[in-house]
């Protein structure tokens, strides 16, 4: 059942506020976890519908995953050693909304004679996984279904998997770590090559469990090399704040007058900043206090006030590291002082919705001027921003956050048609943001 919600102007956000824990790193946490020998540690693990399926897919093929006081404890099945309960019959993994998790899994059962049948929900089964498929087929994966690359499908993995070289024909950490966790299975080096640096998570976490990488800078992107078959030994890990769940309350802050907030231990990683690198150049009020290692990735925490903005050019080779953040930046953009020009988007048009359709659709809809030219947004700020609308969440958690950050700040309140989906990612959103001063109201559309 749909849950629709309103957001209303709020006037000032304040107070200090730790977001949950960053859904890249646990997912990949959970994984390399049961794909050690002994036990990995998991403290501050993002407790999220996304990463819960992950960790309910990894049990369903033999890992113990079990949870005291706050933290997951993955009791691991070695390299190449899940199997689940009833080896000979295929078993079903249902991902939920998760991209990331089914795809970083696809990979995890590529290596192992396992069948399994991949599902989703109505957004997943939307999603093309052509990207995932074909190296994986290279590499010795088998799929049932010939003629389609959509969910539901039915992959047969190999032990005897091929390490291959691949060089990516889009920027994705998805692709990259499905392609890598292969070759944590295979017998030689599997070689990834990125046209555009893309989050690191999945090699930082690799080195630290014990594979050996080599990585080598090339041009925009890197060429990573695993060396296979890899021994994983189980690690303790801390799982610093998502950058990408505390971009909607940074918005906020930024947007609605006289906010001060701080967001703690946030992770920094160069690949992840993008978003915050763009506020600061349209002239935010960001301080970084703090900044640490956590966890072998770099934190902060993030005192953000209300700012004065102006529009600025975001470059294309920017986008990986801030993927997630254009619904939001666009938001942004809405109010600063001239145009904002998003470069390079095309991504945006695979994800949870087609967000780039669905981010504009939401800007018409809250009258504010804006421009798809090819795969790049332009948004025209303005001072006042009407609002009065309700958006279309199309299944996706960072429509609904991002318009309801919008409806604090417009005229007229926004109402989203569905927070439900918020879940997947940032479950406490409502009620941290809330604890910082929105205001939100129940709402029939
Ligand atoms: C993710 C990679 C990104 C991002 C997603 C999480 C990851 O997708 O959009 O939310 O954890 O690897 P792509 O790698 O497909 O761009």
């Amino acid at each position: 059942m749909a849950h629709p919600l309103k957001s209303t102007k709020a006037h000032s956000l304040t107070g200090h506020v730790r977001v949950p824990g960053d859904k890249s790193i646990s997912h990949r946490a959970l994984i390399l976890g049961a794909l050690s020998s002994g036990q990995t540690k998991i403290t501050g693990l993002l407790e999220s519908d996304d990463v819960l399926a992950t960790a309910n897919a990894l049990q369903n093929l033999g890992a113990v995953i079990t949870k005291m006081d706050d933290c997951y404890n993955v009791t691991g099945c070695g390299t190449g050693g899940l199997c689940p309960s009833s080896p000979d019959i295929s078993v079903a993994l249902d991902f939920g909304n998760s991209g990331t998790g089914s795809r970083l899994m696809m990979g995890v059962v590529a290596g192992h004679d396992i069948c399994a049948q991949f599902q989703g929900d109505d957004s997943l089964s939307r999603r093309p996984m052509g990207r995932v498929l074909k190296p994986l087929k290279r590499m010795g994966l088998n799929i049932s279904e010939t003629d389609k690359d959509t969910f539901p499908l039915t992959l047969k993995g190999n032990s005897d998997l091929i390490p291959i070289t691949y060089e990516l024909p889009v920027a994705s950490a998805q692709v990259k770590s499905a392609v890598l966790l292969a070759g944590l299975m295979t017998e030689g080096q599997t070689c990834v090559i990125e046209p555009a640096r893309t989050r690191d998570h999945t090699e930082r976490m690799l080195a630290y469990f014990g594979a050996k990488l080599d990585i080598i800078s090339r041009d925009h992107g890197r060429m990573i090399t695993l060396h296979g078959p890899a021994e994983l030994h189980g690690k303790d890990i801390v799982v610093p704040s998502d950058p990408s769940s505390a971009a909607f309350l940074t918005a906020a802050a930024l947007l609605c007058p006289d906010s001060d907030i701080t967001v703690k231990g946030v992770l920094i990683n160069p690949t992840r900043f993008g978003f915050y690198q763009t506020l600061l150049e349209m002239g935010a009020h960001i301080e970084l206090e703090n900044e640490r290692m956590e966890g072998g990735e770099p934190v902060a925490d993030l005192r953000v006030m209300s700012s004065r903005l102006h529009g600025v050019d975001v470059p294309a080779e920017r986008a990986p590291s801030m993927i997630d953040e254009y619904p939001c930046l666009a938001v942004v953009a809405a109010f600063a002082t001239g145009e904002t020009k998003m470069h390079g988007l095309s991504e945006l048009r695979v994800k949870e919705c087609d967000r780039l359709s669905v981010t504009a659709a939401g800007l018409q809809a809250c009258g504010i001027p804006h421009l798809i030219k090819g795969d790049d947004l332009y948004v025209q700020g303005q001072d006042q921003v009407r609002g009065g609308a309700v958006i279309h969440t199309e299944l996706d958690h960072r429509i609904a956050m991002s318009f309801l950050v919008l409806g604090l700040a417009t005229e007229e309140p926004i109402t989203v048609d569905d927070i439900t989906m918020i879940a997947t990612s940032f479950p406490q959103f409502i009620d941290l943001i809330q604890s910082l001063g929105a205001r939100f109201e129940e709402s029939k559309t």
